[in-house]
């Protein structure tokens, strides 16, 4: 176990992103009843994504991790999801078609309810308030009322977490995820999308094998993998006392879970080297993500790998990378070269949305050219570097919004408007997902035959 670690040992340390809550005994209580929940995910799960982001670490798989930006009690329906985990799988089999490796799917859904915000206040005219923390601590509506932080709120979160996970999961052993379906619907997107031509070729490729498997007697009937997935769940690890509650011990190892979801990551405004939530996060042996900014040194980034994965174990640490499309070139090198020169085992993914926010028309958006051309520079970096540019992290949703620019269909600013729904930052929409799972299996396609042609030549 992590040495003088307890899941409360955070508490004595400094700590950023805290909420203030007017009623500090209710919130004991609440979080004295959520000790006594049940868990919502199980070691066993943990180990076996952590075991699958082993062989991402090694450069023998892909990671796709994405979802809301915060989840919300409005927005919570089985539709929502249904549409969400539909749009995620076409992106993953499309991802595993250009990356020729398995994806690990991992949704950033079942508990991604709290923000980090970079201001305490919110403006609007002549009033301040408190600003919005996401759903589990408080309500959007610009009133007083409704940004007192309420621990209410945890309990329907965890209850809202709950019944998301369990319809996830029958979706992702119920026939749901046949891979059959997931192609039909990938060619439904094809044909109604401005850049059919483009997308046909890989989609016919796809269509080829699925057809020689099936010649060849491999159909979802008799290969389970075929109509099964694995699907796992992540959030922030932001709202400490709500994931201290969550933590347990694995009866089968005797280590410290966190049983909130099965990866839980750092954000970049928390992840100091003494403060509370890399305190936390040590402890635990779920894996673990790190958001990595452009603050960021290759010696603090060292010190944090040295706190959180002391035993230098492949699968237990992300690195999630977001510096903005303009920012990329100059700040993942040095990161890359520390951990190559110490020989630390990461798992090197990029999130092409937090580094890309611009205001336009008073809404926060993200052009989508920004969103890929910070994933083609992640991609080349490590190309150069010699390192396995190991996976995406995105905001998307299943659903038809507009709140990022651009893509095939070219999102105006003048569109923002239209369904522009998002609690926090805006989210790719389906189709723009999936158009970005195109481009890049595109160039993994393109990566791989270029290697080829060095190798051969
Ligand atoms: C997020 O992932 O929604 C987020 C707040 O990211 P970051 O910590 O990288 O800013
Ligand atoms: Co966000």
């Amino acid at each position: 176990m992590a040495q003088n670690w307890t899941p409360t040992s955070w508490r004595q340390k400094p700590i950023q992103q805290v909420p203030d809550y007017p009623d500090l005994a209710a919130l004991a209580a609440t979080e004295e009843r959520l000790a006594k929940f049940p868990p919502l995910v199980f070691a066993g799960e943990a180990r076996r994504l952590k075991s699958a982001l082993a062989n991402v670490a090694e450069g023998k798989g892909f990671l796709l991790q994405g979802g809301d930006c915060a989840e919300s009690f409005a927005e919570h329906g089985a539709d929502t999801i249904r549409d969400f985990f539909r749009a995620f799988l076409q992106m993953a089999v499309v991802l595993t078609f250009g990356a020729q490796q398995p994806v690990v799917k991992v949704g950033r859904i079942a508990g991604q309810f709290a923000k980090p915000r970079s201001s305490n206040i919110e403006k609007q005219g002549e009033v301040s308030l408190p600003s919005y923390r996401g759903d589990i601590i408080n309500g959007i509506e610009f009133t007083e009322e409704a940004r007192i932080p309420n621990p209410e709120r945890q309990l329907m979160a965890y209850r809202q977490s709950a019944a998301t996970l369990n319809l996830l999961r029958a979706f992702a052993m119920g026939g749901y995820a046949n891979l059959d379906n997931v192609h039909q619907w990938m060619l439904g997107f094809i044909k109604d999308s401005p850049q059919a031509e483009r997308y046909r070729k890989l989609a016919d490729r796809i269509s080829e094998t699925m057809d020689f498997m099936k010649a060849i007697g491999i159909t979802s009937e008799n290969h389970p993998n075929l109509r099964e997935t694995d699907f796992f769940t992540s959030h922030e690890a932001l709202l400490l006392g709500y994931e201290q509650a969550l933590t347990r011990v694995d009866s089968t190892s005797g280590d410290w879970y966190a049983t909130s979801g099965h990866m839980i990551w750092i954000g970049d405004r928390t992840r100091q080297p003494d403060h509370a939530h890399i305190e936390y996060c040590r402890g635990i042996k779920n894996p673990l993500g790190l958001k990595c900014g452009p603050s960021l040194t290759g010696d603090g980034l060292l010190e944090l790998i040295d706190l959180l994965n002391p035993q230098n174990e492949a699968g237990r640490l992300t690195l999630i990378c977001r510096f903005g499309h303009d920012k990329v070139a100059e700040n993942l090198p040095r990161l890359i070269r520390a951990v190559e020169r110490e020989g630390k085992k990461v798992v090197w993914s990029c999130d092409p949305m937090h580094g890309n926010t611009i205001t336009l028309n008073n809404y926060k958006t993200r052009p989508f050219e920004r969103i890929l051309s910070e994933v083609e520079s992640f991609f080349q970096i490590h190309r150069s570097e010699g390192t396995h540019p190991g996976g995406i992290h995105v905001e998307m949703t299943g659903n038809d919004v507009t709140e990022c620019t651009g893509g095939a269909r070219a999102l105006s600013g003048d569109d923002l408007a239209d369904r522009y729904h998002t609690h926090c930052d805006p989210r790719l929409n389906a189709d723009q997902a999936l158009e970005l799972a195109f481009l890049l299996a595109e160039r993994m396609k393109g990566g791989r035959d270029e290697k080829r042609m060095v190798v051969n030549g």
